[in-house]
């Protein structure tokens, strides 16, 4: 109906139409008839880049995807962040970017939230002037996988849980009136060290999920008012889906090998302060075996996070014995010759300021310090080096 609507409003404007295909970073589904609209986006840190040329404003059209909260994105031009837009109520959202000057650019939309918080879809893009194409590729065929729950997703970055209680209150607006975005995945860790280096990159993360546990996110609210909002899948459930949140959408892994996987999957198995079921350890094994037979040659990251990062999200005593858990995982699987794989333990020193983001989350500062660490070691393994400052945007489409 929007799309339609759109066409309608701007009838003497520019619609992008079948044919002039948008290329994606991140797992997207098929649209109806291959048509470019619309788009879910489920994924955070997932984007769609759009090629146009000489337009002097570009409009695009939001929905909220019916039975789930806002999502919130990042619109760029050429890399560079000039709006943002977030599908906060039930109708359709529209946001227009003027433009200055002419030539070929690439207009960017990132999802910057996680499904578990909302999905949306992008029905329409619309240039005043100009027109659609070409395609610019600047692919440096790198690809990343990023796997794992909320510190994944950078649940928690934009806001801070220490000091004041009204900043904490900010946090809990965060999430009950879903107006601002609890996170922002492009400033976590993951997606840090992807752009970095130009690549392509899937984040596949959910707050809450395990590798065996369901977690789910609940809306704060005044007690038994609180609401349900989804129930996560579990990680491996999760690494096998194109839709975050549709069980029947099967991922082919042929599409995308990575040569590069980062993980901080499995914390949320500990997070009850009790060791999680015997069978932990096989599962935790299989869903690297399984991520080794998807791709054979990636270099396997395991990240074990510092106890002073990792304890105020799940205890002292949960983060010890999920970081024992990774070292020994690790070892028994190097032993049985699982190649390519490697344990990064990062040091308490990645904490910048002392401080947390919201629910105990890493902030972005001490994303961008693990990012960093991170980066060095990654540019070790591969022989990758990084691409321009804020170019990164027009490299990983
Ligand atoms: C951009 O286009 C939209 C839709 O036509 C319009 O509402 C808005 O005023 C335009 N902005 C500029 C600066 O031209
Ligand atoms: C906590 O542990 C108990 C006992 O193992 C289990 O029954 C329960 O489901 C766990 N709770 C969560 C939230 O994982
Ligand atoms: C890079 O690799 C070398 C050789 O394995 C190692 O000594 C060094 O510590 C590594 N550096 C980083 C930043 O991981």
């Amino acid at each position: 109906m929007s799309a339609l609507l759109t066409a309608a409003l701007f009838s003497l404007c520019t619609v992008l139409v079948s044919g002039q295909s948008p290329s994606f970073n991140g797992r997207f589904g098929q649209t109806a008839n291959g048509a470019p609209f619309p788009q879910r986006f489920s994924w955070a840190a997932s984007s769609m880049y759009v090629p146009f040329q000489d337009a002097q404003n570009i409009t695009i059209a939001f929905s909220r995807v019916p039975g789930t909260g806002p999502s919130h994105f990042e619109i760029r031009v050429d890399s560079q962040l000039l709006e943002s837009a977030s599908t906060v109520g039930a109708g359709p959202t529209y946001v227009s970017v003027p433009l200055a000057g002419t030539g070929a650019r690439t207009l960017t939309i990132t999802k910057i939230t996680e499904a578990a918080l909302g999905e949306a879809t992008v029905d329409n893009v619309v240039l005043d002037r100009g027109s659609f194409g070409p395609m610019r590729t600047n692919a440096l065929g790198r690809r990343m996988e990023i796997i794992g729950a909320s510190t994944m997703n950078g649940f928690g970055n934009l806001g801070s849980s220490s000091g004041c209680q009204p900043s904490y209150q900010a946090c809990l607006l965060m999430l009950q009136d879903w107006h601002h975005p609890a996170e922002d995945a492009v400033l976590a860790v993951g997606p840090l060290v992807a752009n970095h280096f130009g690549a392509r990159f899937a984040l596949l993360a959910w707050s809450g999920a395990g590798i065996l546990k369901r977690g789910m996110i609940v809306r704060p609210g005044n007690g038994a008012e609180q609401t349900l909002v989804r129930e996560a899948p579990t990680i491996p459930e999760l690494y096998s889906r194109i839709i975050a949140s549709d069980p029947g959408s099967s991922y082919d892994q042929s599409s995308f090998v990575p040569q590069v996987v980062l993980l901080d999957a499995g914390g949320n198995d500990f997070s009850n302060g009790t060791k999680p079921p015997s069978n932990w350890a096989a599962d935790y094994r299989g869903f690297l075996q399984k991520i080794r037979s998807n791709a054979p040659d990636a270099d396997i990251i395991v990240l074990s996070l510092p106890s002073n990062v990792k304890s105020p999200i799940m205890g002292q005593a949960s983060a010890q014995m999920y970081a024992q858990a990774l070292s020994q995982q690790v070892q028994e699987l190097k032993g049985q010759g699982f190649k390519k794989l490697h344990l990064l333990s990062l040091p308490a020193t990645v904490m910048q300021d002392n401080s947390l983001g919201c629910y105990g989350h890493p902030t972005q500062a001490t994303h961008m310090e693990m990012a960093s660490i991170v980066q060095a070691f990654v540019a070790n393994i591969t022989s990758w080096g990084p691409v321009g400052t804020g170019a990164s945007f027009l490299y990983n489409n």
